[in-house]
């Protein structure tokens, strides 16, 4: 989300006539975009702002003004903290109010020419009243793979994320608004479209002709664009996983077989002391609903090793709860206490070297199932959507429908400037445990020629 935030903050900006530069070096004006979900955030942010100083001081001292700003959750989080920490930060500004980003510019260019020091920096980290969708320019730049908020904040209060208090309570876009920018991502070229939400199965957005439209009547409606390809949404919570969702997996063919849904850990107690709100068994009746829509679905999740409570058995729960699964990929992380949530002031404090510990036997059961994942589609053709450059003219990368990278090496670079942005069905050579090598289908190589013929 981080990602779509900073493109439509460049969006705001280019009326103005900032244009991105490619060091920061040339910069007018350089905003870090950040994120306070696990901890350390905020000392990550404040030694970069460290190196900026640096970087402004040095272009000030030559007589050419540079600004800085600190956007999103830890700069919601820190506030007036930020500037008196870092008082030659200009802006600080949280993720609902970045389309006030021309008046804070504004307002910080008056305040430079009056004063200088301390107390000159703008905030607004607010929670306004009106949406900033409702006031951002139209997306104008995108490649072939575009994401797409549709839903923000969160209600759901697990007990160890700071999300509801950054991010702010549960926000879903009207469908005409996600169904009109998804039109105009698609004329810009994109081919596939990622919704996103922090809780996107939520998503619960007022319907063009009144009434309200949940995610499987939103995704019926965006596979209708003729041009989209595919459709894909994360992340969910389990809780949200409703009938209509699960059988649009079976419905939809545009929504790729590929689903990112955390389920944490694998223990009853420790969801329970996550208030995750559900128990194994009903995420893993979930998964098996979703596989009979689609069988060929590849499962992707979250996982927190070490939340207060977690106990060995708790722990070796979670490893049976990924064998009995098996997943095609997913995030782990070790249990990181966010001040201000309830989990924060949990008894029962796994201490650190036992999370690092589990963690490393997590990760390695999970990279074994990946590459596993990976290695049954060797020799296989696949039909992978190419939205970027590889190394060298001749190579492109892209992803399969289930989410994997895929290096596609071309014979020669006119064959990879023709494959650009399109979906093409490759072969694949051999399976690595990040990505896929593969090479054009010699079916479609073949066709290509005769259509050039
Ligand atoms: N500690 C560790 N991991 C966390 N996550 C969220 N909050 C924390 C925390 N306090 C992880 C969860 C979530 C993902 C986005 O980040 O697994 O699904
Ligand atoms: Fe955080 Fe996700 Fe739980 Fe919401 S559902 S509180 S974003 S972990």
């Amino acid at each position: 989300m981080n990602v779509y935030d900073a493109r439509r903050m460049a969006d705001v900006l280019a009326p103005l006539g900032y244009a991105h530069v490619e060091t920061p070096e040339d910069a007018d004006l350089i905003i870090l975009n950040t994120c306070h979900i696990r901890e350390k955030a905020a000392e990550k942010v404040y030694s970069e702002l460290g190196r900026l100083r640096q970087l402004k001081g040095d272009r000030e001292d030559g007589g050419d003004p540079m600004m800085i700003g600190v956007a999103g959750c830890v700069a919601q989080a820190e506030g007036t903290e930020m500037l008196r920490r870092a008082p030659y930060v200009d802006l600080v500004f949280g993720p609902q109010t970045y389309h006030r980003l021309p008046e804070m510019i504004a307002r910080a260019l008056r305040a430079a020419g009056e004063t200088s020091g301390p107390g000159r920096g703008v905030i607004d980290t607010e929670f306004p009243v009106e949406s900033k969708f409702d006031s951002l320019p139209q997306a104008v730049e995108t490649g072939p793979s575009a994401f797409l908020t549709v839903q923000e904040g969160c209600d759901r209060f697990c007990a160890f994320c700071v999300v509801p208090y950054t991010r702010g309570a549960e926000y879903s876009r009207p469908a005409e608004d996600v169904l009109a920018e998804a039109r105009r991502l698609v004329e810009a070229g994109a081919r596939e479209i990622t919704l996103l939400g922090q809780n996107v199965n939520a998503y619960h957005g007022a319907a063009p002709s009144g009434g309200e439209w949940r995610l499987a009547a939103l995704l019926e409606a965006l596979a209708d664009i003729d041009g989209l390809d595919r459709i894909r949404y994360t992340t969910s919570h389990p809780r949200d996983m409703t009938a209509d969702l699960i059988e649009a997996h079976g419905r939809i063919g545009k929504l790729m077989p590929f689903l990112h849904l955390p389920v944490q850990s694998g223990s009853d107690q420790v969801l329970a002391a996550m208030n995750r709100q559900h128990r194994v068994e009903d995420y893993l009746r979930i998964i098996d609903q979703l596989r009979e829509q689609r069988p060929d679905l590849a499962l992707s999740s979250d996982f927190i090793v070490g939340h207060p409570g977690e106990t060995e058995e708790d722990f070796e729960a979670t490893l049976a709860l990924v064998r009995q699964v098996g997943y095609a990929q997913a995030y782990s992380f070790k249990y990181s206490l966010r001040p201000g949530t309830p989990a924060s002031v949990m008894k029962d404090a796994v201490p650190d070297g036992e999370k690092s510990d589990r963690l490393a036997r997590l990760q390695s059961l999970l990279k074994d199932q990946q590459q596993a994942f990976n290695d049954s589609f060797a020799g296989l053709t696949v039909p992978v959507l190419l939205d970027r450059r590889g190394r060298g003219d001749a190579q492109l990368a892209g992803r399969t429908p289930w989410m994997q990278a895929v290096h596609v090496d071309f014979e020669a670079s006119s064959q990879a400037d023709a494959a650009y942005g399109r979906t093409v069905s490759v072969r694949i050579l051999s399976a690595h445990p990040n990505s896929l090598a593969a090479k054009p289908n010699e079916v479609t190589a073949s066709t290509q020629e005769a259509a050039a013929v």
